[in-house]
């Protein structure tokens, strides 16, 4: 089977799919983008990451290129054309092409890229079995990064970084000490029997998989609080967490030096997952 994307209208063979060398995601990184988790066969919480994509792309100033009834079609067949049971589906939208300059062209279409891929279930059991180890460092990314935008040579940087130091994640450090989140997750600690995460601001992406959490975490009347929380509170905390939609809740063993619990998943570990999975809303096609 060869994989299927769809560019800018047309649906490609993966390989020779191509974007124009001034598109403006290319050049200024331009643009934004969504995640989608694909579960046996359903896409995990799609009102919640289309209505972000579509809040990001309002406080850019990007028009939409398609309406959001067309965006599901593609998805939903760029997810089928692929086999994708379990999975993901990546889309991106640019503010489109134009000669190179730094302000927005008058009247440039915006241009889209849906791709997905296939990543099998167990891929996401072996890592929640075992729990991730997480380094952190200084939160360099700009003060906007509730907008889900294309610029990520921060989080580049430091995932990097994090691989090189034997880490799967890397956790951001603000000015103050305080952790924001994950490269590309939400992040949590439990202290006793409440699970705490940063609150949302414009310091943190409002992640849908942290809010389906804290969704199911409130109908079993598990106990979360969402505040700020630096190092201090992590040497007291007896659980880790990073959340997102390719991760869903995984937990995290190793922060720096520090082994939290006893260096395995938690007894929280399958609790939180279960309330995660009970809340989702799973879209079928
Ligand atoms: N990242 N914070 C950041 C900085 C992220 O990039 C992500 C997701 C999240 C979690 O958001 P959600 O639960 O909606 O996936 C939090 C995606 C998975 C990525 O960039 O690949």
């Amino acid at each position: 089977m060869s994989r299927i994307a769809f560019v800018n209208g047309q649906y490609k063979n993966f390989n020779n799919s191509m974007v124009h060398i001034e598109d403006r995601g290319f050049q200024f990184g331009d643009g934004v983008y969504e995640v989608f988790a694909v579960i046996n066969n359903s896409i995990v919480d799609y009102d919640g990451h289309i209505n972000r994509l579509f809040l990001s792309l309002s406080k850019l100033n990007i028009k939409p290129p398609i309406s959001k009834k067309s965006l599901l079609f593609h998805i939903i067949n760029i997810k089928n054309e692929n086999l994708i049971e379990d999975g993901l589906i990546y889309l991106q939208i640019t503010r489109g092409v134009s000669s190179r300059d730094f302000k927005f062209p008058l009247s440039t279409k915006s241009s889209i890229v849906i791709i997905g891929k296939i990543i099998s279930d167990n891929h996401y059991n072996s890592s929640f079995k075992k729990g991730i180890k997480v380094c952190t460092t200084k939160d360099l990314r700009w003060k906007r990064v509730d907008i889900k935008s294309l610029n990520l040579l921060p989080p580049v940087l430091a995932k990097q970084s994090a691989y090189e130091r034997g880490c799967e994640e890397s956790w951001l450090v603000d000015e103050d000490g305080f952790i924001t989140e994950g490269c590309s997750s939400n992040a949590w600690i439990l202290i006793k029997d409440t699970l705490i995460t940063r609150p949302v601001s414009n310091s943190i992406l409002n992640g849908i998989t942290r809010s389906s959490l804290i969704k199911g975490l409130k109908k079993n009347d598990l106990k979360i609080k969402e505040r700020k929380f630096n190092f201090k509170d992590i040497k007291n905390a007896s659980e880790a967490y990073i959340t997102s939609a390719t991760q869903h809740v995984m937990p995290v063993i190793k922060i720096d030096n520090l082994e939290i619990g006893n260096g395995k998943p938690g007894e929280y570990a399958s609790v939180f997952k279960d309330a995660y999975m009970e809340s989702i809303l799973l879209l079928k096609s």
